[in-house]
């Protein structure tokens, strides 16, 4: 996709190739990938286990460097760690382990972290910590600490993380994976009041199709497109009856 000068996408990647190198194997990943993220735009994310989704995101970040390719923020090519820096401060990358993003002691430190290497006073840091945590209704957690926290409960306080710098645009990689039905619908009810352009990966097609307006799909290393509806199998228990089963 082009996405020149203009700046009317917020990032775009043009033919991306990415491979990773170990012991001499090389494992081609990305192969020719192009996109671009408009403003307000939520794009729907899936594709088979190890298919290349979160290193697609990696890339996109600057935590890996593409062998051929370039990523562009607001037109502008990347080059530098420095440029990648500012592409982060405006891009919210929420990562599939939760345990990988919040590193202090207590909720309230990982979620005012951001704002503060944003350049916000340690007391506005604190407030806006406060806001997004109440946003979320994370209200109470503030005082918590990180490393006593339940799965999903992670994954909230690092969406949080993410949210309180007001990004841009996110990259959700597998925001749901772990939570239980409540954890997930508040997830949901979230993303559909957020306007924020982004992208979210998930292997959850329900849940994608609830949050998303446009859907991609990532097989032998190239994007593509795909309808936004999802024929799905699921499993279940009647209440009085058999063994769980699936139609
Ligand atoms: N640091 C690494 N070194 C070598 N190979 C890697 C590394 N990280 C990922 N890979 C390989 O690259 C491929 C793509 O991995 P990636 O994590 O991007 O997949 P994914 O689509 O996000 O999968 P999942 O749905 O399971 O999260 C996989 O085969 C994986 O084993
Ligand atoms: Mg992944």
């Amino acid at each position: 996709m082009d996405c020149n000068t203009e700046i009317t996408c917020i990032f775009s990647l043009e033919n991306i190739h990415f491979h990773y190198e170990r012991d001499g194997n090389i494992r081609k990943v990305l192969q020719g990938v192009d996109l671009a993220l408009l403003p307000e735009q939520h794009i729907g994310f899936y594709g088979p286990n190890g298919s290349g989704k979160t290193t697609l995101f990696r890339c996109i970040t600057g935590l890996i460097t593409p062998q051929q390719g370039c990523v562009r923020f607001h037109g502008r090519e990347m080059r530098t760690e420095k440029d990648f820096h500012s592409l982060r401060c405006a891009v919210g990358f929420v990562l599939q382990h939760a345990e990988d993003q919040l590193f202090f002691p207590s909720v309230l430190e990982d979620v005012a972290f951001g704002p503060l290497n944003l350049g916000l006073s340690p007391e506005a840091a604190r407030e806006r910590a406060y806001e997004t945590l109440r946003n979320l209704g994370l209200d109470g957690f503030e005082n918590r600490l990180t490393h006593r926290l339940s799965g999903g409960e992670k994954k909230l306080v690092s969406l949080a993380a993410v949210l309180a710098m007001r990004p841009e645009a996110l990259l959700l990689d597998e925001p749901t994976n772990g939570l239980d039905n409540e954890a997930r619908e508040r997830i949901i009810d979230i993303l559909q009041k957020l306007p924020t352009a982004r992208i979210t990966i998930s292997h959850d097609w329900d849940f994608l199709a609830r949050v998303s307006t446009t859907y991609l799909t990532l097989a032998h290393g190239r994007l593509d497109g795909c309808a936004p509806s999802f024929s799905h199998t699921h499993a279940h228990a009647h209440p009085l009856g058999d063994e769980p089963h699936a139609h």
